[in-house]
C-alpha cells in the first residue's frame, strides 16, 4: 500500500527552480533514503513534505488524502515527527523537551506521558539526562533528544535530514538502532536524506538520487549503485 505520493513537485524561490517536476511513491512501512549533493534540494523536500513549506506546484497524498497546502494542517501533521538538520532544542530540561509534543496535544495524563518519555529516552541512551538543560548537550546528545522528541508522539510518517551528519560513529550506530526497530516493529514509514553511503546500503530500502531538484533515479541500494562498495563514493 502507498502511503506517500508526490507527484510533479515543484518548488521556486524568487524565480528559481529548486525541485523540478518530483515524482515519488514511498510504501507503507518503508524505509526511503533520498541522496544528492548539497543544494540539490533534499531540505526543500522534506520542509514540503512536512507541510512547513507550499510547494510552487504539484500534489502530496498522504494515505491515499491529498494535501491541501491552502488549509490549516494541524491534524494532518500530527502523524507526521520530523528531525530536521540543525538540532532546534528549547531552553529547558531534555524531559521537557520531550514531554513537550505530548503536552501540547493534552489527550495523556502526567504518568502516561512519564512513561512515554523515560521509553523514548531510553531508546536513545540518554535515561540519567531528564533533568540536563537541553542546551547544554553535546550535538550527539541532542540529535538523540530530537528524535526521541520526533518520535514520543508516534507519527505513522517520520521525515529525517541528515540526523547523523555530525555524529560520531557510536551515536550513529544508536540512531540508526532506534530507527532499524522503528521501522521493523512499529512499521513506520520512514524518509531520510543522508550523505552517508555506508548508511543508505545499511537501513535503505530504496534509494532516490536528487540531482538540481530532480530524482535521476530510484531503486534498491545495489540496483543504483552496482555492486561497488561505497568506499568508492
Ligand atoms: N528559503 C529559501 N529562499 C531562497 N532559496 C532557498 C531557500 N531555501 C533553499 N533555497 C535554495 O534552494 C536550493 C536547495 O536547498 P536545500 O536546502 O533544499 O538543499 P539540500 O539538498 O538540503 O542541501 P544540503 O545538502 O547542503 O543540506 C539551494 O540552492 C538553496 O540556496
Ligand atoms: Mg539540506
Amino acid at each position: 500500500m502507498i502511503a506517500l505520493e508526490v507527484i510533479n513537485l515543484s518548488k521556486e524561490y524568487s524565480g528559481r527552480l529548486v525541485l523540478k517536476n518530483v515524482t515519488f511513491n514511498v510504501r507503507e512501512g518503508e524505509f526511503f533514503v533520498i541522496v544528492g549533493p548539497n543544494g540539490s534540494g533534499k531540505t526543500t523536500l522534506l520542509r514540503i513534505l512536512d507541510l512547513l513549506e507550499d510547494p510552487t506546484s504539484g500534489k502530496v497524498f498522504f494515505d491515499g488524502e491529498e494535501v491541501d497546502y491552502s488549509k490549516d494542517r494541524v491534524a494532518l501533521r500530527r502523524k507526521i515527527g520530523m528531525v530536521f538538520q540543525q538540532t532546534l532544542l528549547f531552553d529547558m530540561s531534555v524531559y521537557d523537551n520531550v514531554a513537550y509534543p505530548l503536552k501540547i496535544r493534552g489527550a495523556l495524563t502526567k504518568v502516561d506521558i512519564e512513561q512515554r518519555v523515560m521509553r523514548m529516552l531510553e531508546d536513545v541512551e540518554l535515561l540519567g539526562f531528564e533533568q540536563k538543560n537541553a542546551l547544554t548537550l553535546s550535538g550527539g546528545e541532542a540529535q538523540r533528544v530530537a528524535l526521541a522528541q520526533a518520535l514520543v508522539t508516534e507519527p505513522s510518517f517520520l521525515l529525517l535530514d541528515e540526523p547523523t551528519a555530525n555524529l560520531d560513529p557510536k551515536n550513529v550506530s544508536i540512531v540508526e538502532g532506534v530507527l532499524s526497530r522503528l521501522n521493523r516493529e512499529n512499521k513506520t514509514t520512514i524518509i531520510m536524506t543522508t550523505h552517508n553511503m555506508f548508511q543508505v546500503e545499511r537501513l535503505a530500502q530504496r534509494v532516490a538520487i536528487l540531482n538540481e531538484g530532480e530524482i535521476k533515479t530510484i531503486g534498491a541500494f545495489r540496483d543504483v549503485f552496482g555492486y561497488q562498495s561505497p568506499l568508492a563514493w
